[in-house]
């Protein structure tokens, strides 16, 4: 049984002060909600606050990149031993880095081996366009992305994918909970073809875009499917805490 993870990506939103404040509001009522992983991933400069007010918590912390040196002249970047003690999971490959920052599934692979070396949990991104959607591309844009980002990995169940249409990103428009249980399954699939079967049964796999506590139970009722990241609904404690709460019933009653 996997238990299911509701991950926040706050993406470049909050100052520290406001970082320290979102996490203050939210962290009792998460704390009060079981049966749900649950993880904050807010801006590098605010990743050692929130991790000391998380002391304690069942909340935990996620970044959201990191470089795949170590250390050296890399002026701006993070390194994975600068993160390490700060936070236990890393996004990976979200496609705002792909888009505007030029990464490539090959730089994903560098980064997603870097972060298992230093025990850091990566939550692999990976999502079509919307051309590529429409063109019936799904299952071969993703296919392709997982065996490049995961190239010479070992596989275990400290992997993490979430499925982000990039159209459903950020558009208010998010996938139908069908749709994104396919292309789920699929990529299960593919680990499995990577990996084990046992493993490929062990790898949570999210949805990403435009969840909201009025859309979540499409998604986390689905049986492919073990939680969500969520953008900008992660940014209001009112929607963050109801798609954890909702989330939890629904695998309480799933446990049925
Ligand atoms: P939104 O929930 O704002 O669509 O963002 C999704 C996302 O990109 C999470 O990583």
């Amino acid at each position: 049984m996997r238990l299911p993870l509701i991950a926040g990506n706050w993406k470049m939103n909050t100052n520290l002060a406001e970082a320290v404040k979102l996490v203050n509001d939210m962290r009792p009522h998460l704390d009060a909600i079981h049966d749900v992983e649950k993880v904050v991933c807010p801006p590098f400069i605010s990743l050692s606050a929130v991790h000391e007010i998380l002391k304690g918590s069942q909340l935990k912390v996620g970044a959201q990149n990191l470089h795949f040196e170590e250390k050296g002249a890399f002026t701006g970047e993070i390194s994975p031993l600068m993160l390490t003690g700060l936070c236990e999971y890393v996004i990976l490959g979200h496609s705002e880095r792909r888009q505007y920052f030029q990464e490539t599934d090959e730089v994903v692979n560098k980064k997603l081996k870097t972060a298992l070396k230093f025990g850091l949990k990566p939550i692999l991104c990976v999502g079509e366009k919307l051309a590529e959607y429409e063109d019936g591309l799904t299952s071969e844009v993703v296919t392709g992305q997982l065996k490049a980002s995961l190239k010479d990995v070992t596989l275990s169940e400290n992997l993490v994918v979430a499925y982000e249409p990039i159209w459903a990103i950020g558009t208010g428009k998010a996938a139908n909970g069908t749709q994104a249980n396919a292309v789920i399954s699929r990529i299960r699939k593919i680990i499995q073809e990577l990996s084990t079967e046992s493993t490929s049964q062990c790898v949570r796999i999210l949805y990403g875009g435009s969840v909201t506590m009025d859309n979540i139970q499409e998604f986390a009722g689905m049986p492919a499917i073990d939680g969500a990241l969520v953008g900008g609904a992660s940014l209001k404690p009112d929607q963050f805490i109801s798609i954890v709460k909702q989330t939890a019933q629904i695998n309480c009653h799933s446990q049925e």
